[in-house]
C-alpha cells in the first residue's frame, strides 16, 4: 500500500485523468498527485498539482521528473501512451507504472492483432476478412459477392476514428474516401444488439470484474448525428450471467492467449460488446478506463479500496484479496461540448461561467475538466471539444438522471452543448 509520503504521477489531461487524481487525492495515501499534462480544473483538488510542460510523448523527460520527484507510482492513462510503450520505458527505468506494457496494449492498439487473437482463443466475435491494404479491400468488396451492410476497420489506433459501419452504398463509398491512406483493414460483418463495456482489473491470467458502463458515441438526442469522443455515460448493472459469460469465456482466454505470447496484461480491460441474439459477442478491447466511462464508475468507489488495486497490480503484481463494491449503485455523467465539435472548426476561447459556486455543490456531484484553460486573469475558457463533464452519483437512479442534466446546466460558455437523453434509460428502468 501507499504511504501518506509518496507521490504519485498520473499521464493525460481529459475528464478520466481528472476522476483518476480525485481517487489518488481522495485515498490520502499520497501527499502529492501530479497529472501531466493534466487541465487547470484539476487543480481545485487539494495537493493535485499539473506539470503541463511534461506531456506525452517524451518518456524521458516523464523519466528524469519521476527520477527528481521520486514518483512511488505512475499510472498510464491514454491510449497512446500505451500502445507506444511508456509503461516499458518506465519499468525498465525501474519506476513502477501501472498499465499494459506496449505487447499487451496491441489489443487495442493493433485490430488485426486483437482479432487473430480472439479466433486463436475462440472468443465470440464478429467474423473477420484481413485486407493488406486499402486497395485489395476495396477491389475485394466490389468483385466478391458480399452484401451490405458490413464494417471496415482500419488498424492500428485512429482515436475512434478507423472503424466505420456501412449500412447503405452511399456509406460504404464515403467509407472508402475516410479509410484512404491506410494500409491493413479488416472487413467484418454487423453485429446487432445492446452495446455494454466491461471493466477488469487484470493481472497475468487473474482478472477481477470490476464493473459496467454504457456511453453515449452520437452527438445529438436519439443518438443522432455524428460519432463523438463520448457525450456522457452511466454505470450498467451487468447481470450476473453476463459477467460469467465474458470472465470465462472472453477475459480469462484472452489473458491466457496473451500470456502464451509472451506479452502478460497488468492493468485495467475494456470489453466493448455487443449482446446479440447469439450472446455476448466481443466488438473492441481498449487497453484501458473509458473516457467517459471512468468519470460515472469511479466516483462510486472508495478511493483507497481503489488505489490498493492499482497498486498491487503494479507493485506486487497480483489482484488483492479483497472485493470491491461500489458505495453507491447509481451514476450519471454529461459531457458539456463546444459549438462545432465533432467537426475541427470549433467556436473556442468562450467565457465560462458557474465554476465560482463549485464548493456550494452537493457531494455527489462531481465536476471533471477536460477542454478548459485558466487565462491569466483568472478567466475559464473552453479550449477543446469535450469541455467538462459533470458526474452525479445516487441510489435513486432518476435523482443521478435528473441532477446531473441539472448541475451540467450550472456551467455555461458561448455555444456550450450537452445532450438531454444521457442517462434517461436509468429513468426508464432497465
Ligand atoms: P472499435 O474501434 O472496434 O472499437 O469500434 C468502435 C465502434 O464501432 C463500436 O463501439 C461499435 O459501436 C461500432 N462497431 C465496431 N464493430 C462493429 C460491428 N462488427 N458491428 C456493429 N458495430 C460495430
Ligand atoms: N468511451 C470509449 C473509449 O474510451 O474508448
Amino acid at each position: 500500500m501507499g504511504k501518506t509520503e509518496d507521490k504519485v504521477l498520473i499521464i493525460g489531461q481529459g475528464g478520466r485523468e481528472h476522476a483518476l487524481a480525485r481517487v489518488f487525492q481522495k485515498s490520502g495515501l499520497f501527499k502529492k498527485v501530479f497529472v501531466a499534462p493534466g487541465n487547470p480544473l484539476m487543480e481545485f483538488l487539494e495537493r493535485v498539482e499539473c506539470v503541463s510542460e511534461l506531456s506525452y510523448p517524451e518518456p524521458s523527460k516523464i523519466v528524469d521528473f519521476c527520477r527528481s520527484q521520486r514518483i512511488a507510482l505512475v499510472y498510464v492513462s491514454p491510449d497512446n501512451a500505451l500502445a507506444e510503450g511508456l509503461v516499458d520505458v518506465l519499468v525498465g527505468d525501474g519506476i513502477k507504472a501501472f498499465g499494459p506494457t506496449k505487447g499487451a496494449a496491441r489489443l487495442e492498439g493493433s485490430k488485426i492483432f486483437a482479432k487473430k487473437l480472439m479466433l486463436e482463443a475462440q472468443v465470440p466475435t464478429a467474423h473477420p476478412l484481413f485486407m493488406g491494404s486499402y486497395h485489395d479491400a476495396k477491389d475485394f468488396v466490389a468483385r466478391s459477392c458480399l452484401k451490405l451492410p458490413l464494417v471496415l476497420k482500419a488498424d492500428g489506433l485512429a482515436l475512434g476514428k478507423g472503424v466505420v459501419v456501412c449500412e447503405t452504398a452511399q456509406d460504404l463509398e464515403e467509407a472508402w474516401d475516410f479509410l484512404k491512406g491506410h494500409q491493413n483493414l479488416v472487413i467484418e460483418e454487423v453485429l446487432r444488439g445492446r452495446e455494454v463495456s466491461l471493466f477488469y482489473f487484470c493481472a497475468g491470467r487473474e482478472a477481477y470484474y470490476f464493473d459496467s458502463a454504457c456511453d453515449y458515441k452520437r452527438l445529438l438526442v436519439g443518438n443522432k448525428g455524428p460519432n463523438t469522443g463520448g457525450m456522457g455515460s452511466y454505470r450498467y448493472h451487468a447481470e450476473t450471467t453476463l459477467v460469467t459469460f465474458t470472465t470465462q469465456k472472453i477475459v480469462l482466454p484472452i489473458l491466457e492467449a496473451l500470456h502464451r505470447c509472451g506479452s502478460p496484461y497488468f492493468g485495467i480491460l475494456y470489453v466493448g460488446l455487443m449482446i446479440t441474439n447469439e450472446g455476448p459477442k466481443v466488438l473492441e478491447f481498449n487497453a484501458r478506463l473509458g473516457d467517459p466511462e471512468a468519470q460515472c464508475l469511479l466516483p462510486l468507489y472508495d478511493p483507497g479500496e481503489l488505489c490498493e488495486m492499482f497498486q498491487s497490480i503494479a507493485i506486487d503484481r497480483r489482484i488483492p484479496l479483497r472485493d470491491l463494491r461500489p458505495r453507491v449503485q447509481h451514476s450519471v455523467h454529461v459531457v458539456k461540448v463546444s459549438e462545432g465539435y465533432p467537426a475541427s472548426e470549433m467556436k473556442l476561447g468562450q467565457d465560462i461561467q458557474g465554476l465560482d459556486q463549485l464548493e456550494q455543490w452537493p457531494e455527489n456531484c462531481f465536476i471533471f475538466g477536460a477542454g478548459i484553460t485558466k487565462h491569466m486573469s483568472g478567466r475559464w475558457l473552453n479550449s477543446g471539444g469535450r469541455v467538462l463533464g459533470v458526474t452525479v452519483i445516487s441510489n435513486d437512479p432518476c435523482e443521478a438522471y435528473q441532477k446531473a442534466h441539472e448541475y451540467i446546466k450550472k456551467i455555461q460558455f458561448n455555444g456550450g452543448f450537452s445532450r438531454g437523453d444521457v442517462g434517461a434509460e436509468l429513468c426508464r428502468g432497465l
